[in-house]
C-alpha cells in the first residue's frame, strides 16, 4: 500500500466495528498525512460513516486503534474532539434559527467566546459566502446554502482535522461544484486536513489527494486517483471498423498496445499512452486496407477502477435522484 512520508494527522490500525454479529468495519488501516484531503469512496453500506464516526469519537470501536494527532479516539475523547470538526451525512441545522444563530450555538459549545466568537462567525460565513444571508432563518435556505452553513459550522473552532460525510449528497451538479471549491479553499488557505466520504467518483477525483476504495467494510486499495487509474494499464481506445478481427491481430502483431480485443463488433484497446498509440494504429490500419469508421480515446475513470477491483459498479451521478429522495425522507423524519 502506497503511504506518503511526513507527519500523519490520522493513524488507523486494524480497525474493526461489529454491530452484533455483523461486521461493518473489517480490519481497516490507513494513515492520513497532515494537510491532505483523503477520501473514503464506496457504495451504500460500505462502512464509510461508521469509520468516521469512530474517528470522531461518536461510535465506539470493537477492536483496533485510531488516533488524531497522536490522541487516542477511545482514551482521549475530549482531546480528539477539540482537534476535529464534523459535517454529518444527515442535515443537522436548526431550521427555526438564523444562520448566525446556528453558528453561535456551535461556537459556544466549543468554548469560543466574546470577540473571538464574533470574529470566527464572520470569518466562516465569509468563507462559504453566506455573510449576506446570515440573519435569515435557515428554513429559507436552499439545500446548497444549508450544506455550506454546515461546513462553516464544522470549521468554526478552527479544527486541525475536518470530517465531511458525503458533503454534496443530494445536491445538483452546479451546487456540488461550488461546494468543492469551498472545500479546496479551506484545505489550501487554512491548511486543514480533510477526510471525506463519498460515493461520487467525480467528487473523489476532483477533491482527494488520495482515495481509499472501501467495500463491505474493507479497504481494497489506497492511492492517488492517477495511480489507481494507471493500475489498469493505460488509456482505453475504442475503434469501429469493418474488419475487427484483422485489426486486433494487427495491433497485437505490431505490439502497439497492452491489450486488444473485439467486443460487440468494436475493437477495444488498452495502451500505455493512448494519444501516441492511436495515430499509429490508424496508420497501420490504412496500410493493411482496414477501414476505420470511428475512434474514441479516454483515460480510465475511477468507475473503471472500481469495477476492476470489485466486479461491480458503484452508484454514481444517476443515483442523485435517489439520494434526494433519501435526503427528503431523512429531513421529514427529524
Ligand atoms: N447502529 C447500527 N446498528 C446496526 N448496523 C449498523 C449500524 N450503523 C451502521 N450499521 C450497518 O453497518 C453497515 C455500514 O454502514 P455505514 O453507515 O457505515 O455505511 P456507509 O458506507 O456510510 O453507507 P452510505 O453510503 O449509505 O452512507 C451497513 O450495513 C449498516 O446497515
Ligand atoms: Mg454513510
Amino acid at each position: 500500500m502506497d503511504q506518503p512520508d511526513g507527519k500523519y494527522s490520522i493513524v488507523v490500525e486494524h480497525l474493526v466495528k461489529k454491530f452484533g454479529s455483523f461486521t461493518a468495519v473489517n480490519d481497516v488501516s490507513f494513515k492520513v498525512k497532515e494537510g491532505e484531503i483523503f477520501g473514503l469512496l464506496g457504495p451504500n453500506g460500505a462502512g464509510k460513516t461508521t469509520t468516521i464516526s469512530i474517528l470522531s469519537t461518536i461510535v465506539n470501536l470493537t477492536s483496533g486503534k485510531a488516533s488524531i494527532y497522536g490522541r487516542d479516539v477511545v482514551h482521549e475523547k475530549d482531546a480528539v474532539r477539540n482537534l476535529i470538526g464534523i459535517v454529518f451525512q444527515d442535515p443537522s441545522l436548526d431550521d427555526e434559527l438564523t444562520g448566525r444563530e446556528n453558528l453561535d450555538i456551535h461556537a459556544r459549545l466549543y468554548g469560543v467566546k466574546g470577540k473571538a466568537k464574533l470574529e470566527a462567525i464572520d470569518r466562516v460565513l465569509k468563507l462559504v459566502e453566506l455573510d449576506d444571508k446570515a440573519n435569515i432563518q435557515v428554513r429559507a435556505y436552499s439545500g446548497g446554502m444549508k450544506r455550506r452553513l454546515e461546513i462553516a459550522r464544522g470549521f468554526i473552532h478552527d479544527p486541525k482535522v475536518l470530517f465531511l460525510d458525503e458533503p454534496t449528497i443530494g445536491l445538483d451538479p452546479q451546487t456540488r461544484r461550488k461546494i468543492w471549491d469551498y472545500i479546496l479553499h479551506l484545505n489550501e488557505r487554512e491548511k486543514v486536513t480533510i477526510i471525506l466520504t463519498t460515493h461520487y467518483m467525480e467528487e473523489a477525483d476532483e477533491l482527494c489527494d488520495r482515495i481509499a476504495i472501501i467495500d463491505h467494510g474493507k479497504i481494497i486499495k489506497v492511492d492517488t486517483s492517477e495511480k489507481l487509474k494507471d493500475s489498469l494499464g493505460g488509456d482505453v481506445i475504442k475503434i469501429g471498423t469493418n474488419k475487427p478481427k484483422e485489426l486486433v491481430a494487427l495491433v497485437k502483431k505490431k505490439k502497439i498496445a497492452v491489450s486488444a480485443m473485439e467486443h460487440d463488433g468494436t475493437v477495444e484497446i488498452t495502451a500505455k499512452d493512448g494519444s501516441k498509440a492511436l495515430p499509429r494504429i490508424i496508420e497501420f490500419a490504412k496500410g493493411a486496407k482496414i477501414d476505420i469508421e470511428y475512434s474514441t480515446l479516454k483515460r480510465p475513470t475511477l468507475e473503471d477502477v472500481f469495477i476492476s477491483l470489485t466486479g461491480k459498479e458503484i452508484r454514481d451521478e444517476q443515483a442523485s435522484g435517489a439520494d434526494q429522495m433519501k435526503q427528503k425522507w431523512r429531513a421529514r423524519g427529524r
